[in-house]
């Protein structure tokens, strides 16, 4: 199980004037414990039913199907094209599950319409022997909407008969373009269920169906994201994490000035995971012109050499998330290779040096009054990672109800979508 690490926001640690006093943070999570039954309460309704993705196991059978069935046709590249919740949760999973270096069947996100980066991958990769995951709840979407029609020309070009069999569709089951196209040209597709919400669908066929056809265990993603919401469905105010971490943020910004919250895995795998945060965050509590603290996605130990200074040192107005692995798959070690000057290294672990780096710099920040929480994760697996999904899901659905703001809808993004419609059309 995860685990919430929070002394380092409470008064006793950081002093009153930044900290948190133990006993109000109690008292306050105490008073919003309905607030968790109320979403689970809301499963069936717009939004909330991010909360019954771990229960799908047809989909999971619907994917075993789909993996075994596309293992003759040995694609080189799984190619998706979707962009903003269709996309940042697949490259999340990537980066934890599949590591830093391309493995076949390699997994490439394309998530931008920038000409010189899309012609950059399509014209290195072998495109008739790539499967193309067009993913887009709404099906109408301009990127991918875009990047399919690229890719199609693409494929007429070289097998004008069968080129569907290169694409798999993942969507709405009912409205929107990409069905309607899938459907006129006997396209595979995936249902993305109506009422979960794009930043909310990593657990759906949305996150699932790429990173299987990859090789990662989905089974595991979906299993984690179930023992978590089992967790927080089960515990005390004081110990739902859920509910601690949304009260702890929403208290800081409120009450603190901490309008800006970093979120910094000690893990290279777990980078994107706040790359993914960042859009659940933004686009959920930033609204009604007051409302919404800035996130940030910082990694350590790299950051500690480029951002640190000014978390540090520079205004207090930021909560920091750290994201700490207890231990990792594998483990270099020193010999006793180093000169005498910095021989305190070693003989040591590589994951003693960065836990180390993790701890210098949580308690330097304490020392300065800068809150900071800690997420410990047993490992980054398939489990762990589903859990933590479901953690900041959860975490970002209570969050709204604190700041009394619609944290499905996304206003702000649509207004944008529609005057670029009218600008091209
Ligand atoms: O959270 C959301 O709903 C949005 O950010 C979408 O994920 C993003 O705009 C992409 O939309 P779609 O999946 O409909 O193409």
């Amino acid at each position: 199980m995860l685990h919430l690490n929070y002394t380092n926001i409470l008064k006793k640690s950081i002093g009153s004037r930044h900290g948190i006093g133990d006993k109000f943070l109690v008292n306050f999570c105490d008073k919003k414990k309905s607030f968790v039954k109320d979403a689970l309460r809301n499963k069936k309704k717009i939004g909330y039913d991010f909360l019954n993705l771990p229960d799908d196991n047809a989909l999971l059978r619907k994917i075993k199907k789909l993996t075994a069935d596309h293992s003759k046709n040995n694609w080189q590249n799984i190619v998706v094209l979707g962009i903003g919740g269709s996309s940042l949760g697949v490259s999340a999973i990537k980066r934890a599950l599949l590591g830093p270096l391309v493995k076949k069947p390699s997994l490439i996100v394309i998530d931008n319409i920038d000409p010189d980066y899309v012609n950059g991958i399509l014209s290195k990769i072998n495109i008739s022997k790539s499967l193309f995951v067009v993913i887009s709840k709404s099906g109408t979407t301009t990127e991918p909407m875009v990047l399919y029609g690229i890719v199609k020309q693409k494929l007429i070009e070289k097998h004008p008969k069968n080129y569907q069999k290169n694409f798999i569709f993942i969507t709405d089951p009912k409205k929107g373009l990409l069905r309607k196209i899938g459907k006129k040209e006997g396209v595979t597709m995936f249902d993305i269920p109506p009422k979960v919400g794009g930043r909310f669908s990593v657990l759906s066929s949305a996150g699932l169906v790429p990173v299987a056809l990859a090789g990662v265990d989905v089974g595991g993603l979906l299993k984690g994201g179930r023992t978590m919401r089992e967790a927080i469905k089960s515990s005390n105010p004081e110990t739902n994490p859920a509910l601690i971490l949304a009260a702890i943020q929403f208290l800081s910004d409120k009450k603190k000035g901490k309008n800006m919250t970093v979120v910094m895995p000690y893990s290279s795998s777990l980078f994107k995971v706040g790359a993914w945060y960042r859009q659940l965050l933004s686009e959920s509590i930033g609204k009604n012109i007051k409302t919404g603290p800035t996130p940030i996605a910082a990694l350590g130990t790299t950051d500690q050499h480029s951002q640190l200074q000014l978390y540090n040192d520079g205004p207090n107005n930021k909560l920091i998330v750290f994201l700490r692995v207890l231990k990792h798959a594998s483990d270099p070690q020193l010999s006793d290779i180093l000169p005498k000057e910095i021989g305190f290294l070693n003989g040591k672990k590589l994951s003693q040096i960065i836990d180390a780096s993790y701890t210098g710099t949580s308690e330097s920040l304490a020392k300065n009054s800068r809150p900071n929480v800690t997420i410990e994760i047993p490992k980054v697996d398939a489990r762990h990672l589903g859990m933590l999904f479901m953690l900041f899901e959860f975490q970002i659905a209570l969050l709204g109800m604190l700041y009394k703001v619609d944290a499905f809808n996304q206003p702000g993004v649509e207004e944008g979508k529609l005057i670029t419609k009218k600008l091209l059309s």
